[in-house]
């Protein structure tokens, strides 16, 4: 699958594969008004990684419906809607919106969002907030609803068990890591926004060891996602735990990288001679 905000809507650029071939298509992350995103500069390079803080820069949900939805319906590829909120209202709107719309497959609930009524906490980092976000998506649609849990938080596997509690259908880890670059020459933060996420090779051991621990404590399917680039990379996050992988940062460097990963993983599977993708999933906790 492509990760939310690394493959737009699927659409917009001649890939140099066909995309109908892919797991599933994430969009961009969708809240209920459109919006402007952040002030530049809104990404940064680091070592082994990148920054951003795009902010949501998006269409909004009802343009969605009218200018996106309809192009889906005629795909093969499912197509992920990634929804975002300032509030759990916020949330329950855009998934009762979306409810019914020919074209989507599922909705991933990114809750890396600041929650404006608590102090602009990330609706992830407790696992009361997660759950409450999860409750009211879960009334509020028909469709496998995925919670994409944030890393910034020392609760992981109490979140995890919280979203899957409150009627979860799978969970995405991880989102970006906070992080920030500083502008030495000019003293001064180098995104417009302050702090940014991490995203790329740099965050996939934490992303890794977080599939690891969850793994084994929820009844839900997990999709790894952080830091994956190549198909050894995949399969490190399906020996971890993980039953699915997202593609995002790696997209931005070679558009070709979710086909590559593929048809690496088939090649890894006729070599070591596994016929189902399923007898490895959780390799890697069998030998602990
Ligand atoms: C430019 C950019 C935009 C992103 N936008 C979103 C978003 O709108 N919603 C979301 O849930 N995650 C978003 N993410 C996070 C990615 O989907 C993914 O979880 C994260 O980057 C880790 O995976 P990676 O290391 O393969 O990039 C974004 C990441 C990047 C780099």
């Amino acid at each position: 699958m492509t990760a939310s905000g690394t493959f737009g809507y699927g659409m917009e650029y001649d890939h140099p594969f066909d995309i109908q071939k892919l797991g599933a298509i994430v969009c961009k992350g969708t809240t209920l008004l459109p919006r402007e995103g952040n002030p530049q500069p809104r990404i940064a390079e680091t070592a082994s990684g990148m920054l951003n803080s795009i902010g949501l820069q998006n269409i909004g949900v009802d343009a969605l419906i009218t200018d996106k939805a309809p192009v889906w319906a005629g795909w093969d590829v499912p197509v992920i809607v990634n929804i975002a909120g300032a509030t759990i209202d916020e949330y329950a709107e855009i998934a009762e919106r979306l409810e019914g719309v020919r074209g989507i497959a599922a909705l991933e609930v990114n809750i890396s969002c600041p929650n404006v009524k608590a102090g602009g906490a990330e609706f992830g980092a407790r696992p009361e907030m997660a759950r409450q976000v999860t409750e009211v998506v879960r009334k509020a649609t028909t469709l496998p609803v995925i919670m994409k849990l944030t890393p910034n938080t020392n609760a992981i596997v109490e979140i995890a068990e919280a979203v899957t509690d409150a009627g979860a259908d799978a969970i995405c880890l991880i989102n970006t890591l906070k992080g920030m670059a500083i502008d030495i020459a000019g003293r001064k933060p180098v995104l417009g926004n302050i702090f940014g996420g991490l995203s790329g090779p740099a965050i996939k051991p934490v992303a890794l060891a977080m599939i690891y621990e969850v793994t084994g404590k929820i009844n839900i399917p997990i999709i790894g996602c952080g830091g994956i680039v190549t198909a050894s990379d995949a399969i490190e996050f399906f020996m971890a735990g993980a039953s699915a992988v997202e593609v995002g940062m790696a997209n931005m460097i070679n558009p070709s990288t979710p086909m590559d990963i593929l048809e690496g993983i088939r090649a890894f599977m006729k070599k070591e001679g596994i016929g189902d993708i399923r007898e490895i999933i959780g390799a890697a906790q069998k030998s602990t």
